[in-house]
């Protein structure tokens, strides 16, 4: 109840609720845990050795049973052609980095998040081909603007020409260069109302902080591979990318700033809300 707008009413209740948005939004999470013993790092990125993939495309989530994931990726709404290609093009050119574009059940979700957060300030820190910014962009509100944030202009080439052929290149601008430089120097006004951090995992506390000072009351903050694979809830497991997130979560939870939850989609997405 405490999320609902002034005058706002409860009027029906499943197991999960998230009162965070502008809206209040109903769902429902069904976890199951099981080990994918597949990690091959990439300096700063969350790129690994292909899990299982189908027609719907990679199963990130492989901290669940693999028919769990698969069914989850076959009932969220599929991507367009465009999508399709992009994803099959990247999966062409980058080869097993192409694991580090998010997955197509996520698209909708941040389609739907900007949606309903109204967002018209949008920024997302880790770029790459340009996915994940197409289905922020998509949901932004009219006059709505995303700033990508990237190192790599060999990447983002490719989610230039994917931009202009989605009819999205007046809406999205990107910014070339180590993300925390970039976001030191963007203005604090207009305030962000939403933004989506997917870049290298160790500076999350720092892209987390530069953002929430420039973030809108109400504002979202959506940040991907926060479960690791899962080995985030493993006690067994103590490298040091799994201790670094284990932090980060740690920070965001303990954050009086706002309210927070990791969502079991894909690699763990965690969700902020800016109180
Ligand atoms: C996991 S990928 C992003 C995937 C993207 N969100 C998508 O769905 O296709 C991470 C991206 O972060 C970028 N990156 C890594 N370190 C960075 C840094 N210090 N500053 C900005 N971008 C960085 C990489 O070039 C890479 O494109």
């Amino acid at each position: 109840m405490r999320g609902l707008r002034a005058g706002g009413v409860l009027d029906y209740v499943v197991p999960a609720r998230l009162p965070i948005m502008s809206r209040p939004l109903n769902m429902v999470f069904t976890v199951c845990h099981t080990a994918w013993p597949s990690r091959t790092p990439i300096p700063g990125c969350a790129a690994r050795r292909l899990p299982p993939t189908s027609r719907m495309g990679v199963m990130k989530a492989t901290y669940l049973e693999p028919a769990v994931g698969q069914y989850l990726l076959a009932h969220a709404t599929q991507p367009d052609a465009l999508l399709d290609e992009l994803a099959r093009e990247t999966r062409e050119v980058t080869h097993h980095r192409a694991t580090m574009q998010i997955s197509p059940d996520q698209g909708p979700f941040l389609t739907m998040i900007a949606q309903l957060s109204r967002a018209v300030n949008a920024v997302e820190v880790g770029t790459f081909t340009g996915y994940s910014s197409i289905c922020l962009a998509r949901g932004l509100a009219p006059g709505g603007r995303l700033t990508c944030f990237d190192v790599s202009e060999e990447w983002t080439a490719i989610a230039r020409r994917y931009w202009e052929r989605a009819g999205l290149a007046d809406r999205i601008r990107l910014v070339i260069g180590p993300a925390a430089e970039s976001l030191r120097g963007f203005p604090a006004t207009p305030p962000i109302d939403l933004a989506f951090i997917d870049a290298d995992k160790a500076a999350y506390p720092v892209y987390y902080e530069l953002i929430m000072e420039r973030l809108a009351p109400g504002g979202v903050i959506l940040v991907d591979n926060t479960l690791r694979d899962g080995t985030v809830a493993d006690p067994t497991a103590d490298d040091p990318d799994t201790r670094a997130m284990r932090a980060f979560n740690d920070k965001v939870m303990n954050d009086p700033r706002v309210t927070s939850l990791i969502l079991p989609i894909a690699d763990g997405l965690t969700m902020i809300r800016k109180n």
